[in-house]
């Protein structure tokens, strides 16, 4: 099976006229502004809303993707946009492999950045018409309202399954339903493609964020060009420490809450956090999680037809969990 950029390389023309339309959309006069927005565009990133856009859109119709490239610009904005105001709360300090805009040009900078980049945002999705506007202003409120439940949650020791998954179906979630919707409303797609393809996405955006929670834990920094356990460092409590706080021993279930409440002394505390999230089965829970979510995902492909792109999406979302398989550690 293809890992991610072997897939990402497949797509690379798409990828570059993605990257060409993001710079062309931030232009302005401001030299410094545009040079801020830049520098973080051209750090990279996976480039998976905007992808997952286009493949969803070729196909919903017979149109060139050409048609959709502002869209999907818009969308991967919305997303930069958040990563930069995520870490200025998650105070990070590294994003795709390089400095983070706000530690390299200071959090005012960066938040005037990121509201620039929403604002670009908008105006491309104003180009497809009222409808697909909409869906783009709702994906990115409910990003917002997912960030504020989860700041609710900080540190909560007791938060339950259904309130994670509220938070992570807004935050990730629904923003990757709202990127297969919006091109298909573009494509004037049938309501079955438009549910289908949207539910494909939601539950691959379920499946993603969970990955991504698993991956704080027991990814590589570098291959991921972020740090790893902001989540413990900053309190944020996710779906392997829940069930790790109701299924480990009484001995670790112990020393986990000393831990998570910041009053284990010891310098080895990341390596006991894993040791115990390990030991648990908290891993191997989580994961088994995202794995079901992708299959839930894979589901909606089916009844739609045929095409290569189907591949392309299917492969993605079989992708999305393999990279904690790739990662070696569960
Ligand atoms: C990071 O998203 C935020 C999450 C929803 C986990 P990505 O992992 O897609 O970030 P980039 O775009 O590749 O940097
Ligand atoms: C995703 O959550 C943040 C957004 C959807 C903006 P995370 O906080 O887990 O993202 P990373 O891990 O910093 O990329
Ligand atoms: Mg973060
Ligand atoms: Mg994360």
């Amino acid at each position: 099976m293809k890992n991610f950029y072997e897939w990402q390389y497949g797509l690379r023309d798409k990828i570059n006229e993605v990257n060409f339309r993001l710079l062309e959309s931030i232009k302005t006069d401001q030299s410094y502004l545009f040079d801020m927005a830049k520098y973080t565009i051209d750090a990279g990133g996976k480039r998976f809303r905007p992808l997952l856009t286009i493949l969803s859109y070729e196909i919903s119709c017979n149109e060139s993707y050409k048609k959709i490239l502002d869209l999907a610009a818009g969308y991967e904005l919305i997303h930069t946009a958040s990563l930069i105001h995520d870490d200025i709360i998650d105070k990070s300090k590294y994003r795709r492999g390089r400095e983070t805009l706000s530690s390299r040009d200071g959090i005012d900078n960066a938040i005037v950045v990121g509201d620039y980049l929403f604002a670009k945002a908008y105006e491309l999705g104003s180009r497809y018409g009222k409808e697909v506007s909409k869906v783009m202003a709702d994906g990115s409120s409910h990003l917002a309202e997912g960030q504020i439940i989860e700041s609710l949650n900080i540190g909560n020791l007791s938060l339950d399954i259904e309130t994670y998954n509220n938070i992570i179906k807004n935050k990730t979630a629904y923003f990757f339903s709202a990127c297969a919707e919006g091109a298909t409303i573009a494509a004037m797609a049938s309501p079955d493609v438009r549910k289908k393809l949207s539910a494909f996405a939601y539950n691959m955006g379920m499946a993603f964020q969970i990955t991504d929670d698993i991956l704080d834990i027991v990814g590589n920094e570098k291959e991921m060009g972020k740090p790893t356990m902001v989540d413990l460092n900053h309190d944020v409590i996710t779906l392997p420490i829940i069930h790790a706080l109701t299924n480990a021993s009484e001995g670790n279930k112990k020393i986990l809450i000393t831990i998570l409440t910041g009053k284990y002394k010891e310098d080895d505390y990341k390596s006991k956090f894993r040791h115990i999230l390990f030991k648990t089965g908290s891993l191997e829970y989580a994961f088994k999680v995202a794995k079901d979510y992708i299959l839930k995902s894979v589901d909606n492909l089916n009844g739609i037809g045929r095409s290569d792109d189907l591949g392309l999406l299917m492969d993605l979302a079989l992708i999305v969990v393999d990279r904690i398989n790739e990662s070696g550690v569960i």
